[in-house]
Formats: structure tokens, C-alpha cells, sequence
């Protein structure tokens, strides 16, 4: 690597969505990319810039000479960049005014004689928009839906539910088809979500190609479906398992988080026992009620379990979170708080036994990565499949009703750290493990697809 002339490098443009569970995965990608020799430019919008400025220190998003930042504006009012924005807000805005912006940034690439040329875009499948620009300028595009197969697919099925008349729902409040993305619960034509993914996945044949940070072997029947359907899939999952094996990577400083992380969770950690501590976080977009903050309080307590609880400081709706005084006595036993941690790291700890975790791709991937088993509580998006898939397909999950209740808190939590059941979800969390190995080792499907997406896709001769 490094022999090639900067000039003659491939040139990958990725832009993820605005959300912290899609620039994650986007700039693993990223940097793989890099490791093959590509020339980088990610953009990420100029809130988000500011954001991960403010959470790591200038160093985090100041990139290399051939691996560059750029920033277009999300096309909403200014704000203080603490203030969480709001996913169908952010959807509506990237989709109606992003275009421009991101059009005029592919010219001003391609004509700033430092830089290759752009050679191909990879876009977050959620930003279509993306796919305008580059046909106008003859360079392939690739999607990445940053979602698992079984949620992607669920996306998929909207418009046949919709022409079927099966969505949505008419005259029945609160009616689910349970275990599909949660933005067809609606009763409303016109609903804004349920438009976006429509029109979203309406366009994914348009790519050349689609990506998926997911392994063949856990979602062989769902991929073998969705191939029908959308011919070019690549998946390349987990992408932060194939990352660990870029020996000194210059890039791993350079890092996304929205919020500030706390590092210090990790020595914690270091005093615990193998298996012993249940891990908590809601990930960056779920929001829970004060009263669901409490019962999910007392459940940790009376189930008497160590655990480190990752409470971000906009988790509850409209309001501080406020814990019951008697719960932070006791807790200092045997809990930790923190409000952002280095989530990876903790997963990967030996203390951790155990994750209480609202089922987001990333979260759950990571957690299948360090073979460790799941209680799920799904939010929204694609969240009830992956919880679905966890709890029924693979094994690895125990789901806790949405109305959550600190006796079912209690007795998950005890079921997933002392239980049978919990001890059958370990041992299949472990085969699981070794199969996302597998799948990202020289040979392994996942290892082997971003070499051919590489091949085939990026870089045609
Ligand atoms: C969600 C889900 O990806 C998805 O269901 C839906 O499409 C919308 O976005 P999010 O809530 O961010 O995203 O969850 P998740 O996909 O799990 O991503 C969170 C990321 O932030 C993970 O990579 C996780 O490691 C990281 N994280 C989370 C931290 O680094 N520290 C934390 O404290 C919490």
C-alpha cells in the first residue's frame, strides 16, 4: 500500500444519514476503503461536524491527507448543537434539500486538481437523493443500508402491504404487525416515515450495488430472499470485525461520536468477575418516559445483578433524568452510570455476561460479535425485527414488553445472568461469535464480498 500516486487512487465519496447508528458503520467502511488504497472523502453534515468537534477534540474529525471531512448543511434552522434532532424532521430535510449541496460538493472535488477525480459514491440507503448527482456524473453509486437483512427486508414489503391494503391500518388504533419496522404502525396515507421508507426503497435497484454490514450465515435465508429482489448485494458485516485486522491503523483515532465518551466505565470493569455485569444502553435515538427510567431502575436493583447503566443525557422524553434517590443509595454497591461509553470496548469486556439493549443493528451486531446474549426492547425502526430475530431465529434474545414493568425487568435480568435459558443464550452467542469470525477472516464471505465489491463495482477496468 502507498505505492500508487495520490492522483491515481479510486476516490470514494461516503455519506452517511445524520444519525449516529449510520455514521458508524459508514466510517468503518471508510476506512477499510482506505486501507485498499482509496482516497476518502466523508461528509458528514455540519451539525454533526460540530458535534463530534465538541465530543472528541479537533483531532477526531480532522482526517488525513487522503482522507478528507467535508460538511454540507442538513437544511435545517440552526440550533445548539447539544439539542437531539428529530429523525423524521432530519429525513424530510436531507431529502428535499441536500441535493444541492451535496451536487456542488462532487464539483468542487472534482475540481481541485490535489484530489483524484470521484470514482464512486457510497451513500446511506436512506439518502437517495445521493444517486441524482452521481449519475450526472457517470460514477457508480452503492447504497449501504445500515440495517440487518430481516429489517431491511421488512422495509422492503411496504409497498406490497400497501397495495395489498394492509397498511395503513384503517379505523384500528394501536394495531402492529409486531415484528415489522415500526413505521408501518400508522393509520395515516400521508405519514411522513411511512412515505420516506417507501420512497427510499423504491429507488434501491437504482444503485449499483447495495451493502449490508451483515454475515451470509445468520441471515442466509432472508439474503437468498432479498436477492430476487435486489440482484447486487454485497455483505460485508461485521465491518468493525474485519477492521481489527488493519495492523496499526493510522485511522483509529479518527472517531464519530455525538456524544463524549467515558472511558472510565472500562477500569470499572477491571474489578468485576467474568460474565458478572449486565451492560444497559439505549443506543443514541431511543427516548424513554420518566416513569419506564424508574421501572427499569428498580427491575436492575431487585435483580440484584451488577450492572453499568448508559444513560445519555437526552434519553428521557422532555425532562432530566431523575432516578429515585433510594435506587442511587443502593446502586453504589454494585452499579455504574455513565452517559456515553466507548460501547464497543464494554461489550468486549470478560465482566460483561449480559446486554439490556433497545435491538439497534449496530448494537445488536456488536453484541453478537462479543457473544453476548440480549434482552431486547425495541424503539422503533427495524428494531422489533432485529429483536425478532434475536429472540426466535437466533437465540440470543429474551424481549421485554414496550410497556416495561420493573418485575419483568427483574426477572429477565436474573433469567439472562443466572438462568437456563440465560446459559443456553450464551452458548449460542458464542457459536455466533465464531461464525462472524469466520465470515471476516481471508476466505470468509464477509472478508471476500469487500474485496469483490471492490473489484467489481468500485474499480472496473
Ligand atoms: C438506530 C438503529 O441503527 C436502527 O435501528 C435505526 O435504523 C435507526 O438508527 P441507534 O439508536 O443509534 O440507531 O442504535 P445502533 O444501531 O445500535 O447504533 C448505536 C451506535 O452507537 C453503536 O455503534 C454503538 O456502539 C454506539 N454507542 C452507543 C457508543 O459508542 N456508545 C454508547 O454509549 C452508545
Amino acid at each position: 500500500m502507498g505505492s500508487v500516486s495520490i492522483t491515481n487512487k479510486p476516490h470514494a465519496v461516503c455519506i452517511p444519514f445524520p444519525a449516529q447508528g449510520h455514521i458508524n458503520p459508514m466510517l468503518k467502511l471508510a476506512k477499510l476503503l482506505h486501507h485498499k488504497d482509496f482516497h476518502i472523502t466523508f461528509i458528514n453534515t455540519e451539525f454533526n461536524h460540530k458535534r463530534i468537534l465538541k465530543s472528541r477534540g479537533p483531532g477526531s474529525v480532522k482526517g488525513l491527507a487522503d482522507f478528507q471531512f467535508e460538511t454540507i448543511p442538513d437544511g435545517l434552522p440552526v440550533s445548539d448543537v447539544e439539542a437531539t434532532q428529530d429523525i423524521p424532521t432530519l429525513c424530510d430535510s436531507t431529502r428535499t434539500t441536500c441535493l444541492v449541496p451535496f451536487h456542488n460538493l462532487l464539483n468542487k472535488l472534482n475540481n481541485n486538481i490535489s484530489y483524484p477525480s470521484v470514482s464512486c459514491v457510497i451513500s446511506d440507503g436512506a439518502m437517495t437523493f445521493t444517486l441524482d448527482a452521481a449519475k450526472e456524473l457517470c460514477v457508480p453509486e452503492v447504497l449501504f443500508w445500515t440495517t440487518s437483512a430481516c429489517g431491511f427486508m421488512g422495509y422492503l414489503h411496504f409497498p406490497q402491504l400497501i397495495q395489498r391494503g394492509t397498511i395503513p391500518f384503517k379505523g384500528v388504533k394501536k394495531m402492529r404487525l409486531k415484528d415489522l419496522p415500526s413505521f408501518l404502525r400508522t393509520t395515516d396515507p400521508e405519514d411522513l416515515m411511512l412515505n420516506v421508507i417507501i420512497g427510499e426503497v423504491g429507488r434501491a435497484n437504482e444503485a449499483s450495488a447495495i451493502i449490508l454490514n451483515t454475515f451470509d450465515v445468520i441471515e442466509y435465508d432472508v439474503l437468498k430472499l432479498m436477492k430476487a429482489l435486489l440482484p447486487s448485494i454485497y455483505t460485508i458485516g461485521s465491518l468493525h470485525m474485519l477492521l481489527q485486522h488493519i495492523p496499526n491503523n493510522e485511522l483509529r483515532f479518527i472517531g464519530s461520536n455525538l456524544w463524549k465518551e467515558e472511558a472510565e466505565c472500562l477500569k470499572w470493569l477491571d474489578s468485576k468477575e467474568n460474565n458478572s455485569v449486565v451492560y444497559v444502553n439505549f443506543g443514541s435515538i431511543t427516548v424513554t418516559t420518566p416513569q419506564q427510567l424508574v421501572e427499569f431502575a428498580w427491575g436492575l436493583s431487585n435483580s440484584k445483578q451488577t450492572f453499568l447503566w448508559v444513560i445519555r443525557p437526552d434519553l428521557v422524553v422532555g425532562d432530566s433524568a431523575i432516578l429515585p434517590p433510594e435506587f442511587l443509595t443502593e446502586m453504589k454497591e454494585r452499579g455504574m452510570l455513565s452517559s456515553w461509553c466507548p460501547q464497543e470496548d464494554v461489550l468486549n469486556h470478560a465482566s460483561i455476561g449480559g446486554f439490556l439493549t433497545h435491538s439497534g443493528w449496530n448494537s445488536t451486531l456488536e453484541s453478537i460479535c462479543s457473544a453476548v446474549p440480549m434482552i431486547c426492547w425495541p424503539f422503533f425502526a427495524e428494531q422489533q425485527t432485529n429483536c425478532r430475530y434475536c429472540c426466535v431465529h437466533w437465540g440470543i434474545g429474551m424481549e421485554i414488553d414496550n410497556d416495561v414493568k420493573r418485575g419483568e425487568v427483574e426477572s429477565l435480568v436474573k433469567e439472562l445472568m443466572e438462568g437456563e435459558k440465560g446459559k443456553e443464550m450464551k452458548m449460542k452467542a458464542m457459536d455466533w461469535k465464531i461464525k462472524a469470525k469466520e465470515a471476516s477472516v481471508p476466505g470468509g464471505s464477509s472478508y471476500e464480498n469487500l474485496d469483490k465489491l471492490i473489484g467489481e463495482i468500485f474499480i472496473t477496468k
